[in-house]
Order: C-alpha cells, then sequence, then structure tokens
C-alpha cells in the first residue's frame, strides 16, 4: 500500500519471510506491480534505500537489488544525489493491471479474423481426444501391445549420434529417409505408386487437413463431407471458412450421387473410403469411380483419410482411393496415431504430382516441419521391420479384441444394442432405437466410468439413426467384457425400448 506523507511516499509492504524467492525478488515483484498497476505517479520519488530498509526490516544490500533490477528494466530512474524516481516515461499509456485486464478481456470478445471467428463458433462439442484407454474409448491403438523396449533402444541410439547430426533445423517436407520409407511402405502394403517427392511429413493427419483445406480452400468453397463423418477433420476444414455439405453415407460408402444433387459445383470431398468414420462401411468399387468421376467433371479435389487402413483382420484389405485414381486428384493422407500411438503427432499427406511443387513452397517457405528425432526413429523403426511386424501382431490383436466384444455383446446387450461387426480398425458402431437418447447415454456411462460416443456428435446435420461407437482395439480384453456388463447396466436403465431383433435402422 503507498500513502502520500508530504512530499514522501511511504510504503507498507509484505514480505514473506517462508517463501522460496529470494526477499529481493518479492519487493522487486511488488515494486514493479505498484508501478505497473499506477499505484505511483511518473516521477513519484520512491523512500531511500536507507528508509526502506529500515521500515520493511530489510538489509539495504536487499532493498539496492530490488532498485537495481527496477533500473535496469527503466521503471524507475535514480538521479544522482537526489534519489530514486518512478520513470518519466510511464507518463505514457500503459497496460493495466493483470486483474484489470484480466476483467477486461473477459468483459470484451475477442477480435478473430472473420474466417477463424466464425469457424470457432461452427465448432462441436469435442473438448480434446482421449489421453489413456478404457472401456470403450475410441482413437487409441494398443498401449500395452506396442514394443517400448525397441523404441527405446531406437531413440537412444539416436540421441547418441553426432551433435551436427542432431541438433540442426530438419528438411521442413519431412526427413529424406521417412518420405522413402513410408513411399515403400505404401507401395507395399496399400497399393500406392509414388515417390518419395509426394510425401510430405506433418504433425498428424489433422494438420494435414488444415494445411490442405488452407491452400487449396477459399472462405464458402463447398466441401463434400460425409454426414456423419470425421469429427476432427470436420474442424480443421470448418476453419478454412469453407462449407461443408453434408453427404449422406450408406453400405457403400458416401453417396456420389445425392452429393451431385446437393452442390454439383463442390472444390473437394473428404471421404474415409477403407473404414467410413464412423460407422465403419467400406466404399463399394463402383462409388469410388463414381467420386472419382464426379471430382473430375467439377476440378474438385479430394482427401482420402486412411486413418487405419492397415488394421484389416478380414480377408484382404480393400484397395485404397489413391490405389485406383487415375485423375490425379486424390490427396492421400496416413497417420502413425493409430499404426504406432498418438503422442508422437506425425501423419503424412501424398499429393498428387500436379500439388508437389505447392506443398513444397508452403513448407519450405513457412513451415518448420515435425520434430527431425521422431521422424527419425520413426524412419528406423520401420527399415529395421519392426513396424511390419507390429502392424502384423496388431492386426490379430484387434481381431481378438473385436472378437471379445462381439461375443460379449451377444451375451449381454441383446434387444439393447445391435453391435454391427466389422473387419478392420479399432472399432465398431452399435445401433440404438431411433428414438434412445444417445447423450444422455453417453453422460450415464461415464458416471460408471466407461466411454461410449454418439453418433450424432459425429454429424454435421441431424440424422434419422442413433447409436454408439465403441472403440475396442486399446482395451484389454477383461475390461471389454466387464464394460459390456456396465453398459448392459447403462442401456437397461436409459434405453426407452428395447431394439427388434436384428432391426438395422
Ligand atoms: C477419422 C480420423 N482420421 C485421422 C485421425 C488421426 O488424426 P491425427 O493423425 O491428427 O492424430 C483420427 C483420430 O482419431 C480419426 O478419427
Amino acid at each position: 500500500m503507498v500513502k502520500r506523507a508530504g512530499g514522501s511516499l511511504l510504503l507498507s509492504v509484505a514480505i514473506d519471510p517462508r517463501s522460496q524467492r529470494p526477499v529481493s525478488t518479492q519487493l522487486y515483484v511488488i515494486l514493479r506491480d505498484m508501478i505497473l498497476s499506477a499505484a505511483f505517479s511518473a516521477g513519484d520519488r520512491l523512500p531511500a534505500s536507507r528508509t526502506l530498509a529500515r521500515d520493511l526490516g530489510l538489509s539495504r544490500t536487499t532493498v539496492i537489488e530490488a532498485f537495481d533490477r527496477l533500473t535496469a528494466e527503466g521503471l524507475v530512474e535514480s538521479r544522482t544525489g537526489s534519489g530514486t524516481y518512478v520513470s518519466v516515461a510511464l507518463r505514457a499509456e500503459r497496460p493495466r493491471s493483470a486483474a484489470a485486464s484480466e476483467r477486461a478481456a473477459a468483459a470484451i470478445a475477442p477480435r478473430l479474423s472473420v474466417v477463424m471467428g466464425e469457424a470457432v463458433a461452427r465448432f462441436g462439442d469435442r473438448q480434446r481426444l482421449p489421453h489413456a484407454p478404457r472401456a470403450f474409448t475410441t482413437a487409441l491403438p494398443a498401449f500395452d501391445a506396442f514394443p517400448m523396449a525397441q523404441w527405446a533402444r531406437l531413440s537412444a541410439r539416436y540421441w547418441r549420434g553426432g551433435r551436427d547430426d542432431v541438433m540442426g533445423y530438419g528438411d521442413p517436407c519431412g526427413e529424406a529417409r521417412l518420405r522413402r520409407v513410408i513411399a515403400s511402405h505404401l507401395r507395399a502394403n496399400r497399393g500406392i505408386a509414388c515417390d518419395a517427392e509426394q510425401v510430405f511429413i506433418v504433425g498428424g493427419a489433422q494438420q494435414a487437413f488444415h494445411l490442405i483445406g488452407t491452400t487449396l480452400l477459399d472462405p464458402r468453397d463447398k466441401v463434400w463431407f460425409e454426414n456423419p463423418g470425421a469429427i476432427g477433420a470436420r474442424n480443421s476444414l470448418i476453419a478454412t471458412g469453407a462449407e461443408l455439405v453434408p453427404v449422406p453415407v450408406d453400405d457403400a460408402g458416401l453417396r456420389v450421387d445425392e452429393g451431385l444433387r446437393m452442390s454439383p459445383r463442390f472444390r473437394l470431398a473428404f471421404v474415409t473410403p477403407s473404414h467410413q468414420q464412423p460407422l465403419g462401411s467400406v466404399m463399394s468399387l463402383e462409388r469410388r469411380f463414381a467420386l472419382l468421376h464426379a471430382a473430375e467433371q467439377a476440378g474438385a479435389w479430394i482427401i482420402e483419410d486412411d486413418y487405419d487402413g492397415e488394421f484389416f483382420f478380414g480377408g484382404r484389405p480393400p484397395p485404397t482411393l489413391k490405389s485406383v485414381d487415375t485423375t490425379g486428384l486424390v490427396i492421400y493422407v496416413g497417420t502413425f496415431s493409430k499404426s504406432l500411438f498418438p503422442a508422437l503427432r506425425l501423419g503424412y499427406l501424398v499429393a498428387p504430382p500436379a500439388l508437389v511443387d505447392v506443398f513444397r513452397a508452403i513448407m519450405c517457405k513457412f513451415l518448420q516441419g515435425v520434430p527431425s528425432s521422431t521422424q527419425s526413429v520413426v524412419a528406423e523403426f520401420i527399415d529395421e521391420g519392426h513396424f511390419a511386424s507390429h502392424i502384423r501382431r496388431m492386426r490379430r490383436l484387434y481381431a481378438e479384441r473385436h472378437d471379445v466384444l462381439r461375443q460379449a455383446a451377444r451375451r449381454k446387450l441383446d434387444g439393447l444394442l445391435l453391435l454391427m461387426p466389422t473387419d478392420s480398425g479399432l472399432h465398431s458402431v452399435g445401433y440404438l432405437d431411433p428414438a434412445a437418447r444417445e447423450i444422455e447415454i453417453a453422460r450415464a456411462a461415464d458416471e460408471r466410468r466407461i466411454t461410449v460416443s454418439p453418433i450424432g456428435r459425429f454429424a454435421i446435420v441431424p440424422i434419422a439413426i442413433r447409436g454408439l461407437v465403441l472403440g475396442f482395439g486399446g482395451v484389454r480384453p477383461e475390461e471389454i467384457e466387464a464394460g459390456v456388463d456396465v453398459l448392459a447396466e447403462v442401456l437397461e436403465r436409459h434405453a426407452r425400448r428395447p431394439l427388434r431383433a436384428g432391426a438395422r435402422p
């Protein structure tokens, strides 16, 4: 507190003798805050160091140390023979105190760019993606089956490398070796003929969607988007100011005929052909060709999100859209979030030849890429063959976990939830009665410490079906069984009427 007595200031200052902070730092912070909050006026003379030390019961050296820091920051100035004064420069307009600016920030809506301001208002209610698995978290692979020892060995080896090799800026488009091994992996396993120059490394698939959207879309451009569809991609594209056209999906994937009816002049289409997110259908070959044809006619690009296409456990995997693309309009996006783990924040896009120079220019001019250490360890992991064997093991493991879920659902959820079997991926969908309240069920499930994701959350415009997405890939079998018991109790209480056996919405 400051009192004015005649021409001098009397200060009462609370120093905490038990604090870990040095006393001179405490005094400096208190005086700095007083100056910035205008408790002193510009030009005020501070008490002499000797007086202040005596009044506060401190050593003079402590007070001088605090004054020196204020002087160094230009908040006070000492005039030889006359004393220490609050800097006259502070007469100018200056920031308000922290408390006042917090109040002001709460009262005034911050001014965002028009595009982002609109986007923020349109984002859905997803808070954040899950950190740790529990029954039936989606989006997480099997942490418990990841070969951590090999990973640790490769990481340690990388950091033992020469300083000049590991400490500088990397190639903004991605480490050459990683781009090379991804290209050969895609050639061998996903039928995609591409070379390393077409592969661009980004911080996860979601960043790829944002990069593609900001590169190729203008505000209000029409984007065909699966409805229901992937939430992260939806938000990335919304953030570009694009207008999403909610194209329905069925057992054969995106309804191209509906897309053409709703918006023939589209600029981009976003699809998950290998495993529709969230309903799980595989896009038929006929639809793939119809989509490629429609895109060619409209001069539109297509994003193929192959987020879990590696994990096909039902025989022969369906081809990727990119592998049958003769138009050069498909931008393939892959991620290591499912095939390794999401904390890596590592993904890639495969640009068609026409876009290679564009993405190279953008990434070189103002993106500086993903940490080289992560990229190099992943490249080594793939090159040494661990990736291929991990994928093979995970396919078996996910098939087993899927089976555990199906068996448990058959025993406990009959008449409550129509669980659809899947041939791939880490989650499957269960349908509820169309009158069911998904959100209420999800909330009740959360109170019982299980996670179920309502299908409605994936919809851009309301859809008639009701259901829950259940992740099984990251969940141990015993937790799946226990989770199904809990889910049965929740549904018995909250599903409004039983499902007719075999009734598929
Ligand atoms: C449809 C879809 N695509 C991609 C991803 C992966 O995104 P990222 O690579 O940013 O983790 C997810 C994650 O759950 C997803 O659901």
